[in-house]
């Protein structure tokens, strides 16, 4: 099956870690170029780019969800370097700052701390995406993957400000197959459950991540490669007319 990006100017923001580096690494394997974004992570983000073949294939680019300006600023760098974006990979994260058992009841989180992760989460996907949009319509094929949380769906004590914002991604991508679909650009979310990241083996026992994959039918939890491949099949040729959905990557659960 060709998938058709060869060439392909692709966009993954968050590429330096976990399920975005793993969606790097797939894209660039399939002969597409791909400019990753960091927050702090600038050092391997730049060796990441470097050694995909640097900045004809691969260009790593600074960029912060919670600043419209910097957001503004990563999408001119690809497109002063490559001259647009083909695929958008919405994949960075604003986490909150606490682990979720330093966390105070709903009615008592501080404003500065959960706007940040409400509005990163959100609003930087979605000026994100306005910023590619316009040049996505006029090549008439393109295709866009927004990264939730099945914790969008499901909840869990803490989520309700990164479930809110992850919810949020699902409303808007409904909305955005109607308008941009016509013109060729299929839009879609890919829902993460618990997934083994770095970020999870670091955070969680084995223990927990064990007991995880129990409640899942597949037995197991999703590797950032599960993540990464079916990202590149609905950023693909080979997706025809998938649009508008949301694709739960969770062993069934
Ligand atoms: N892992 C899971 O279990 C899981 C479950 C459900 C959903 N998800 C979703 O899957 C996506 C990837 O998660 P992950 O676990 O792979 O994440 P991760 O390993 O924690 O990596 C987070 C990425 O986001 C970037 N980032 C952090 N703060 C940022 C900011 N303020 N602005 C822009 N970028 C920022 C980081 O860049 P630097 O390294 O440069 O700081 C990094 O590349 C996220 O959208 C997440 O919500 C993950």
């Amino acid at each position: 099956m060709d998938l058709g990006l060869t060439g392909k100017r692709v966009l993954v923001t968050g590429g330096t870690r976990g399920i975005g580096r793993a969606t790097t690494l797939a894209f660039a394997a399939e002969g597409a170029r791909v400019a990753l974004t960091y927050h702090s992570s600038a050092e391997e983000a730049t060796t990441l780019a470097k050694e995909l073949g640097g900045p004809e294939r691969a260009l790593a680019v600074p960029y912060d969800l919670t600043d419209l300006a910097s957001v503004e600023a990563a999408v001119r760098t690809v497109e002063a370097e490559w001259g647009g974006v083909d695929v958008l990979v919405a994949n960075a994260v604003r986490w909150g700052t606490r682990p979720p058992d330093q966390l105070p009841p709903f009615q008592d989180m501080p404003l500065e701390e959960w706007l940040p992760v409400l509005r990163g989460n959100l609003e930087g996907h979605i000026r994100t995406v306005q910023l590619v949009l316009g040049g996505m319509r006029e090549r008439g094929w393109d295709r866009i993957a927004l990264i939730s949380s099945n914790l969008a769906r499901d909840g869990m004590p803490g989520s309700e400000f990164y479930g809110a914002a992850k919810a949020g991604l699902l409303g808007f991508a409904r909305g955005l197959a109607w308008d941009a679909s016509p013109d060729g650009v299929l839009v879609n979310v890919v829902a993460p459950g618990l997934t083994l990241t770095e970020r999870a083996w670091t955070a969680l026992p084995r223990t927990v991540l064990d007991r995880e994959a129990g409640f899942t039918p597949s037995r197991r939890l999703s590797t950032p490669d599960d993540l990464a491949h079916t990202i590149v099949f609905l950023c693909s040729a080979a997706n025809g007319n998938i649009t508008g959905e949301y694709i739960s990557v969770a062993g069934g659960r």
